[in-house]
């Protein structure tokens, strides 16, 4: 970019509005594209109202989600109507999945950039102040983290880094396949860079993100590292406290990374691991390879290196062909696990995946199994939670609380923690004893 092209200084920086729907990889990637318009003069506004761009990162993994695109873009209608310099962009999954189509049903998207094209974005914001609409959802060879600039230096204590995207698997219901494309990992180097970048910059808790992270297999050296050996090279990293890694599939939980569980005390003792169901008919019309008892032996295997380790999950309820046998078989395993927490779902059949044109289970049918499996976690996760009172925990200081004095961290076990104490501040690793448990957060004093 010539000089004549940067933003003038004296106008005062333009405004971008992110809005982000869906996964960890989105809000990473929002994170990635706000820091690559902040190169091109451009700072973060909390609202529409008043912004030169808005840039919504979306999701597709569920109707409902992909859905929440137009109804905001309809919102965005007046905005664009009075301030036709307003760029609007769709990035993420939907416009990875729909592409041009966006821009047919909403003529007033500028641009379209899809899931691995966000080194683009600078050049289509350029490109759209000059009139011109665009849209790039290519899978290109290059890794698109690369091209974008460096992390700047304020942070949060708990930081995010995608080490892996994408995904091989090809579960029956998914999109993700589709909309990341195939599995990468990025190289050992570039990660170890940006963790010591983030570290620097404040962060102690680093959450390595992946659609299959545990899938993970980076080169250093011409070795082939896997994710237990990325784990503990960061575990060497000076000042990082804490490491966790999301989200894991099954098959992929390797012994070596289990015994990272039990011998390195910088990673944390909890564990997303989606199961999705407890039948094995449903597990193998999803296509998980895996059975129900698979899972019941993994999970014993990761509870004997790590026993207070808290498990969560995700399932998916009503699967083309789920009889009542096939519930109960997944409520049994919830009932066999002990979950500390659990996303659920109804099925949303989704455009090109295998499941998509397989009959439905009655709606009334899912939705009252949807209802008492999470009758089921909800009672899981509140006596998870109950077990903490009277625990002396780590709690990473993350924001104010609502009342003065109050500060919210995360525990060890990924738990909201309430410390009333005047001296704390973001960032500081404390100890706290649990004095009471809500629904979604626990209460604690501070020790030290
Ligand atoms: N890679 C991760 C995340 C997948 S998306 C994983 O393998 O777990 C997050 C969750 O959304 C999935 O685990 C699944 O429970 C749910 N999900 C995915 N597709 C869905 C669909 N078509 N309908 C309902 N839930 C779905
Ligand atoms: Fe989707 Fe299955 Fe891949 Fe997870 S493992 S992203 S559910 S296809
Ligand atoms: Fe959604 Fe894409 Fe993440 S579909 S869950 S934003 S990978």
């Amino acid at each position: 970019m010539s000089d004549a092209e940067k933003p003038q200084t004296g106008s005062g920086p333009k405004k971008l509005h992110i809005k982000t729907y869906g996964c960890q990889m989105n809000v990473y990637d929002s994170e990635r594209m706000a820091e690559a318009m902040g190169a091109e003069g451009y700072v973060l506004s909390d609202t529409p109202e008043g912004a030169d761009m808005v840039l919504l990162n979306t999701c597709h993994i569920r109707e409902k989600a992909s859905e929440k695109l137009y109804s905001d873009l309809g919102r965005l209608k007046p905005l664009k109507l009075a301030n036709p310099a307003l760029k609007i962009g769709v990035a993420g999954c939907v416009a990875q999945a729909e592409g041009a189509e966006i821009q047919r049903r909403m003529p007033i998207v500028d641009i379209v950039v899809g899931s691995q094209a966000y080194h683009r974005l600078p050049a289509m914001a350029r490109a759209a102040d000059a009139g011109q609409r665009s849209l790039d959802t290519e899978f290109p060879a290059e890794d698109k983290f690369e091209h974008l600039p460096a992390r700047p230096l304020q942070g949060r204590p708990a930081a995010f880094l995608t080490v892996q995207e994408g995904c091989d698997k090809f579960c029956a219901f998914c999109v993700v396949p589709y909309t990341r494309g195939a599995e990468v990992s990025r190289p050992v180097a570039r990660i170890l860079a940006e963790a010591r970048a983030l570290v620097a910059r404040g962060a102690r808790e680093i959450t390595l993100l992946g659609q299959n992270v545990n899938a993970y297999h980076g080169v250093e050296d011409g070795a082939d590292w896997g994710l237990a050996r990325l784990v503990r090279a960061l575990a060497k990293v000076e000042g990082l406290e804490r490491i966790r890694y999301t989200t894991s599939h099954p098959n992929d939980m390797e012994a070596d990374l289990i015994a990272a569980h039990g011998d390195e005390p910088k990673l944390m003792p909890y564990l997303h691991l989606p199961v999705q169901s407890g039948s094995d008919r449903i597990l193998k019309a999803m296509n998980r390879k895996h059975t129900a008892d698979d899972y019941l032996r993994l999970i014993e295997q990761i509870r004997a290196a790590r026993p207070d380790i808290l498990i969560s999950g995700d399932f998916i309820v009503g699967f083309p062909g789920e009889t009542d046998a096939d519930f109960a078989a997944t409520m049994a395993l919830i009932e066999a696990v002990g979950y500390g927490m659990a996303y659920s779902f109804k099925y949303s059949p989704r455009p090109g995946t295998p499941a998509a044109g397989r009959t439905l289970v009655e709606s009334g049918v899912a939705d009252a199994r949807l209802q008492a499996l999470q009758a089921l976690i909800t009672r899981q996760q509140r006596a998870a939670q109950d077990a903490m009172v009277g625990r002396e925990l780590g709690v990473l200081i993350e924001r104010p609380g609502r009342v003065a004095g109050q500060w919210v961290g995360k525990s060890d076990y990924l738990h909201a923690v309430h410390l009333t104490d005047a001296s704390l501040a973001p960032g500081m690793l404390v100890r706290a004893r649990i004095t009471e448990g809500w629904t979604n957060s626990l209460a604690g004093m501070r020790l030290i």
